[in-house]
């Protein structure tokens, strides 16, 4: 049993106020708790305490309202730390350039925290990572910054986010909260904040078992995903339409479950945290090859793209060389603005390397910056949706399948549209290519 402080401030403090940090530091102080979130990054808590959202998938409307009620507030004062009961921690996972797991932020977040820590604080981590962070490099890190003793004086715990950005279905409220502990009653005290801000918790026997669900999930999506885009790749010259075989396949009530092919995988998590495992498990001496595979049939898919839109333009006496080429939809995925990982800018890549000139269009990413398209892509912005600027070009790739876009009159304006979402209309001017 680990009694928890007395004379707390916050009930929660929320470390890494991104994607995930803002949704659930908001879905806390929704909750009625008292909620601080902490940022390393002073402009961004500088908007979010002027109560507006740096990220379009939680209203400013709802941190105004939190911050209105006195249940939310923001710092890059690390010390308020100490004023809070439980700290979780959401910052970044990514991977290195070699595709190993680079824990940094974890490991600094768990330096932060560490002075901060009081006898009977919880502290919980909500990356996602492979399996044994918690047990083993966060503990660590936390024990050697605070003298104390994680499952003694304070409690440590694992529960993965599953946040579905541009997702309005998803609500923090409503999704079944996953939680280990290094110990039993680490588990205990985790259950009992979360129980406090959602109605499901799903309690495991481990932090190493909690890390292992999340990355089953995405492991999951991300083998079903390489699947279909194979399939696609299959069935296309034969001249079966995928779109069509998956929507028959899923109205089989079991057994069956629909991913949709597209040009590539994108994001934070699907593409990257497979390969968490993967470099886990060559500790063990064991091979992933289902990882492996997956990854190497999505990385592919931007080349499959570009190379569809060569053949049609080799047919027509074409080619890449010389032609406009606008690239529609750079985010990885539909109605958000998240292009981190983004097939699209492999495409774009390929593209300009080839001689295309490229352009782009995303309602949801008006510029470009570093963070999502990198150096070779910072500073472009979204050419206007007009007759007079879609006629300039010679041939479109369509890779995210917004909503709101009028593909009908891309497919007027455009006369070669190679199409990775199975939107665009074929009965239009357009020579419409599935890819
Ligand atoms: N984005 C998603 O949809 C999603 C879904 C489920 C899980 N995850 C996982 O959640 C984690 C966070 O992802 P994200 O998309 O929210 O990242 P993000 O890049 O959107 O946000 C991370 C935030 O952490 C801050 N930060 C970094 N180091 C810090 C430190 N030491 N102290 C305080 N703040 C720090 C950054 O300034 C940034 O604001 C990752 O492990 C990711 O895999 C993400």
């Amino acid at each position: 049993m680990i009694t928890k402080p007395t004379n707390s401030l916050y009930e929660v403090a929320v470390v890494g106020l991104g994607y995930v940090g803002i949704p659930l530091a908001v879905g806390f102080a929704e909750a009625g708790c008292r909620t601080l979130g902490f940022d390393l990054d002073q402009e961004r808590i500088d908007v979010l305490q002027d109560g507006r959202s740096p990220i379009t998938t939680v209203s400013s409307e709802r941190i105004a309202r939190a911050m209105g009620r006195n249940r939310l507030d923001f710092t890059t004062d690390r010390n308020l730390l100490s004023k809070s009961e439980s700290i979780i921690i959401c910052v970044p996972t990514p991977l290195r350039r070699h595709l190993d797991p680079d824990l940094g932020f974890i490991i600094r977040a768990g330096e932060e925290i560490a002075p901060s820590l009081r006898p009977g604080m919880l502290v919980s981590l909500e990356s996602s990572t492979y399996p044994g962070t918690t047990r083993v490099d966060l503990k660590k890190v936390l024990e050697k910054g605070s003298g104390l003793k994680a499952g003694v004086d304070f409690a440590l715990a694992f529960s993965p986010e599953r946040e579905d950005p541009g997702n309005e279905k998803s609500v923090f409220k409503e999704m079944p909260k996953v939680i280990g502990g290094i110990t039993p009653a680490c588990r205990e005290r985790a259950v009992e904040l979360y129980s406090r801000a959602v109605r499901q918790v799903v309690p495991v026997s481990s932090c190493d078992t909690a890390e292992a669900v999340k990355l089953t999930e995405n492991i999951f999506r991300f083998i079903n995903i390489a699947l279909v885009n194979e399939l696609k790749r299959i069935y296309t010259p034969m001249g079966i339409d995928i779109w069509e075989v998956i929507d028959a396949a899923k109205t089989k009530p079991f057994g069956f479950m629909p991913f949709y092919p597209g040009a590539g995988v994108g994001g934070h998590c699907i593409p990257i945290d497979p390969y968490y495992l993967t470099w886990k498990a060559r500790e063990y001496n064991l091979d992933t090859k289902f990882i492996e595979l997956a990854g190497q049939i999505n990385r592919g898919m931007p080349y499959y793209v570009v190379n569809r839109l060569m053949e049609a333009m080799n047919s027509e006496g074409k080619s890449i060389q010389g032609s406009r080429i606008l690239v529609v939809g750079v985010a990885y995925k539909t109605g958000i603005p998240d292009d981190r990982e983004s097939p699209s800018y492999e495409i774009m890549d390929l593209l300009r390397e080839k001689g295309g000139i490229v352009d782009y269009h995303d309602p949801f990413v008006p510029e470009i910056t570093e963070h999502g398209g990198g150096k070779a892509w910072a500073g472009h912005q979204s050419i206007p949706w007009s007759p007079e600027s879609l006629s300039l070009y010679d041939a479109a790739v369509v890779c995210t399948p917004h909503h709101g876009i009028n593909y009908g009159q891309l497919a007027e304006l455009i006369p070669l549209i190679i199409d990775s979402c199975n939107i665009v209309p074929k009965d239009r001017i357009a020579r419409v290519i599935p890819a």
